[in-house]
């Protein structure tokens, strides 16, 4: 049995779909199952993870979880003792591209926040993998879509930033590989995992706009507007600074590309255009 945290989320959902599709049992946890939306092979579980241990009895006969840091929060040691005490051998965590190996101290609050649940998982005694995803592709569904469906514009900072925006499909898909791998196969291991290729925003815009039959425009803002203007789309204000500090530090290069994908999964990334696919009707007006 496989315990699914954030089943409800942009990389949950796969996660859940892609274990039904191997045949194995889900667990899939959240704080509302009437609106959930899940599949119906998969067992659903109501809970809140801030209050770990009435969760407990949901642990019995798990084997493996998943663990997105969105449900999990503060409470990680806790809910992972508890885990622990019932038997679950092997924790899969959703970490983030901005953790730093090596280094006395992380840079920003969202490698921070990472780090601290990386080492609460590290601390657990349970056998772990992380997965170190950059830049979600559905970043933009809340930061571009709306302003497309409205004007036919993104307005933002640093259109020459490159990014290797990653396909939420990608991350579950390597996720259930290390969730349904042998006893220590990927024990232990940092998987950092990006998308196929490197795009600029103004790559990703041009893409958006090829694959939805729409002319698009981008209009570039110095970073402060930029930084204004992603608040203004509801990006919490540390996540801003975070996200432009990253954009302008990405203008003068490729984005590093990982073969992580390919290497767990046998089959290529998706790309960014097949993602734009995907979700076509958010950016139609
Ligand atoms: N965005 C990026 O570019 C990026 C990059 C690297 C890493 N990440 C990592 O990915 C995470 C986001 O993953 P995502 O996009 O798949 O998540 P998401 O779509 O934001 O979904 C959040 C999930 O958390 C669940 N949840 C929230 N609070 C909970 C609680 N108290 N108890 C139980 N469940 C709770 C929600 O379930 P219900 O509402 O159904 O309860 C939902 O399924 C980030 O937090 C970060 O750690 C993101």
């Amino acid at each position: 049995m496989f315990f699914v945290t954030g089943s409800t989320g942009n990389v949950g959902r796969h996660v859940v779909d892609l274990l039904l599709a191997e045949g194995a049992k889900v667990r899939a946890l959240t704080r509302d199952p009437r609106a959930a939306g899940l599949p119906p092979g998969a067992e659903v579980v109501g809970g809140d993870l801030g209050r770990p241990e009435s969760l407990a009895p949901a642990l019995d006969a798990v084997t493996a979880l998943f663990l997105n840091p969105a449900a999990v929060g503060g409470s990680t040691a806790g809910f992972l003792a508890a885990a622990r005490e019932r038997g679950v051998r092997r924790v899969v965590l959703l970490s983030s591209a901005s953790v730093r190996d090596g280094v006395a101290e992380q840079q920003g609050p969202i490698a921070v926040r990472h780090k601290e649940i990386e080492d609460a998982v590290e601390a657990s005694g349970l056998e772990w993998t992380f997965l170190r995803p950059g830049e979600f592709a559905t970043n933009l569904l809340f930061q571009w879509a709306p302003q497309i469906r409205a004007t036919g514009t993104v307005r933002a900072a640093y259109g020459m930033a490159a990014m290797a925006p990653i396909h939420e499909r990608d991350i579950a898909a390597v996720a259930v590989r290390a969730l349904l791998s042998g006893s220590g196969e990927h024990a232990g291991a940092r998987y950092e995992l990006s998308g196929p290729e490197s795009l600029t925003q103004f790559d990703k815009l041009r893409i958006i706009g090829e694959v939805t039959g729409q002319p698009l425009r981008f209009e570039e803002l110095p970073p402060e507007e930029g930084r204004q203007a992603m608040v203004e789309q509801g990006v919490p204000s540390f996540v801003a600074d975070a996200l432009l500090a990253y954009q302008a530090a990405a203008v003068r290069h490729d984005a590093p590309v990982s073969p992580a994908v390919r290497d767990l999964t046998g089959r290529p990334g998706l790309t960014f255009a097949e993602w734009v696919a995907d979700h076509a009707e958010a950016f139609r007006g």
